[in-house]
């Protein structure tokens, strides 16, 4: 009985939500819609708000000669559900007419009700401009790579006042490394128009990703500077995620990154374990970190969760490096020589009421050449990493790479 009303609530949903949409797709679908038999092991996203710009509405209005065919009634659920492409990218489920007039790409067939449902894949590189939901963006002769020069951008527009933040994974990143002094002076990845600041990225970052909040009145826009003169096989491709206002997975306003999940990893912009090729000012091996940055990684504390506990990513020995000469001392003892005090002033990540060992530390910053395995039990869970500017005494340091995990409360 449940399920039944539900199906009914569901269509009388997808009706009035498909209202305008299915103008459009009815004049485009035509008498090409055939109704299969209800696929009970069909899963549909619940759709969502749309995202067909004005111009596109009004192109559908004045396509639509025969309101009458609006009974398609079910077409508009694909409008707005999530599907996964054959290629593995994330898509919206159209109708091909319309994958194909938005300029998407066609990935497979998305519904069980339809074969001209199409999973439709935004993918966009320089000088595009999009609103669409998980619009792919990456570097011109993707999936080869550019050898640099002038600049790379893309806007994004909200579709409505809906739209809060804006995710941005970086499926692939690599630019030219910063300078030993960790300043991204030859490439970098700049994010404007939010009203986050985000900082210059540059060096390797596949894997990371940024939130930015839109600010109700401009775009965002992404922008790739490269240089020609540096000899470097660039290569970047983002997901772009909009986020509603009202979305579950928002991230807390202000956090630069966000984890979802109850463990993982976290690593400061342009971690690898290898050092840098680049010297600083002084002439001696520079860092892999990028300079002058104080941001947050927060992580979503789960249902029945008391603390969240940081430890060093231990396969990697090089995983906590941030000050001090990373080549003065054996690598074999690099995790053992780890600083926790208020001493630490120049590069440097803060757990806020931190505990060793059950033991209540008296400061929360920690830099040095190791890290202890640390618990905090102070909501939100955040992690902060601030650098400096001066990376004079910081040989060779790679940054942090920790793995983190959230402890569940004691059960009474
Ligand atoms: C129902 O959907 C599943 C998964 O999408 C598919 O494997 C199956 O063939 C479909 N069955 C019918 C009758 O269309
Ligand atoms: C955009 O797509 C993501 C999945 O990548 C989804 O979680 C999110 O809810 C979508 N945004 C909107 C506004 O539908």
């Amino acid at each position: 009985m449940a399920a039944h009303s539900a199906r009914i609530f569901a269509i009388v949903v997808i009706f009035y939500s498909s209202y305008i949409v299915g103008i459009y797709n009815a004049a485009r679908a035509s008498s090409l819609m055939q109704l299969a038999a209800e696929n009970s092991s069909h899963h549909s996203v619940e759709p969502q708000s749309h995202f067909l710009t004005e111009t596109e509405l009004e192109g559908g209005r004045s396509n639509s000669r025969h309101p009458r065919w609006f009974p398609f009634y079910t077409i508009g659920r694909f409008s707005n559900a999530l599907c996964t492409g054959n290629n593995r990218l994330t898509g919206t489920c159209v109708l091909s007419g319309e994958c194909t007039d938005t300029t998407g790409v066609a990935a497979g067939s998305c519904s069980t009700i339809t074969n001209q449902a199409v999973c439709c894949i935004y993918q966009r590189t320089c000088g595009a401009s999009t609103t669409y939901n998980n619009t792919y963006f990456y570097n011109s002769n993707y999936p080869g790579t550019y050898a640099g020069g002038g600049r790379c951008t893309i806007v994004i527009t909200p579709p409505d006042s809906s739209i809060c933040q804006l995710r941005i994974d970086f499926m692939a990143l690599s630019l030219a490394p910063p300078n030993g002094d960790g300043l991204c002076n030859t490439d970098a990845l700049t994010i404007t128009g939010g009203s986050s600041r985000v900082p210059t990225i540059c060096g390797e970052n596949a894997g990371q990703h940024v939130y930015v909040d839109f600010n109700g009145v401009t775009p965002i826009t992404i922008t790739v500077a490269t240089s020609s003169s540096y000899v470097f096989n660039r290569i970047w491709q983002f997901q772009l995620r909009m986020l509603a206002c009202a979305s579950s997975t928002l991230a807390p306003s202000g956090c630069l990154q966000y984890h979802l999940s109850s463990s993982g990893t976290v690593a400061s912009f342009n971690y690898a374990s290898a050092a840098s090729s680049s010297l600083n000012t002084i002439g001696v091996p520079g860092t892999r970190q990028l300079a002058n940055l104080a941001y947050g990684i927060c992580v979503r504390m789960g249902a029945g969760m008391c603390s969240i506990s940081w430890s060093q990513v231990s396969s990697d020995t090089y995983s906590f490096t941030m000050t001090n000469d990373v080549g003065a001392i054996d690598p074999s003892l690099l995790a053992t020589a780890a600083v926790q005090s208020q001493d630490c002033t120049t590069d440097f990540i803060i757990i806020p009421n931190p505990l060793q060992g059950g033991v209540a530390l008296a400061g929360d910053r920690f830099c040095g050449l190791g890290f202890s395995a640390t618990t905090s039990f102070t909501k939100p869970f955040v992690l902060y990493a601030v650098t400096d500017g001066n990376e004079d005494a910081d040989i060779s340091n790679r940054g942090f790479y920790l793995s983190f995990s959230q402890v569940a409360c004691p059960v009474i």
